[in-house]
């Protein structure tokens, strides 16, 4: 059993809490979500996925360890390119999702600290990953309609999975 919630677990689609106090407990909780970004070989994790409905995410893009607590993008550039995604609680699914290739994003560290980060390109995007989820959105919801039917098969063993 996985500690990795997955569709289509309902946390997922949840709109998450913020955080209104960062204490110890707090920065304890992400050094584990970071420990199991890191076990899962994944870029980027979201509180609801492991199944805590509060706004914290976790990314390393390879060029560092980010942890941020309430974030919120506060300015993207018009220019989108498509990339195809993964996440970690759509196991096997690869959608082409298309987003803004340059965004500012403003939170809180593990400390409580107000910090800023000018994002672009691929952190740029895991950072939009993430923030989606917190706000209940997955990669599958950027799908057309054409390319929805094409992957309901891989959905709905998903769903057997998670009856099973
Ligand atoms: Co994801």
């Amino acid at each position: 059993m996985s500690i990795i919630v997955t569709y289509p677990d309902p946390i997922l689609r949840k709109k998450s809490e913020p955080i209104e106090f960062v204490d110890d407990e707090l920065a304890e909780f992400v050094e584990k979500m970071q420990d199991i970004m890191y076990e899962k070989d994944g870029v980027g994790l979201a509180a609801p996925q492991i199944g805590v409905s509060k706004r914290i995410i976790v990314l390393d893009d390879g060029n560092g360890l980010i942890g941020l607590i309430n974030p919120v993008i506060t300015e993207m550039n018009d220019n989108k390119e498509p990339m195809e995604e993964g996440c970690l609680s759509l196991p096997d699914v690869r959608v082409m999702v298309n987003r803004p290739t340059s965004i500012q994003v403003e939170g809180l560290d593990i400390h409580g600290n107000p910090v800023q980060y000018t994002a672009d390109d691929m952190l740029a995007r895991i950072f939009q990953h993430e923030i989606d989820h917190l706000n209940g959105i997955l990669i599958i919801d950027y799908l057309s309609t054409i390319q929805r039917s094409l992957m309901s098969s891989k959905l709905k063993q998903l769903q057997r999975n998670a009856d099973s």
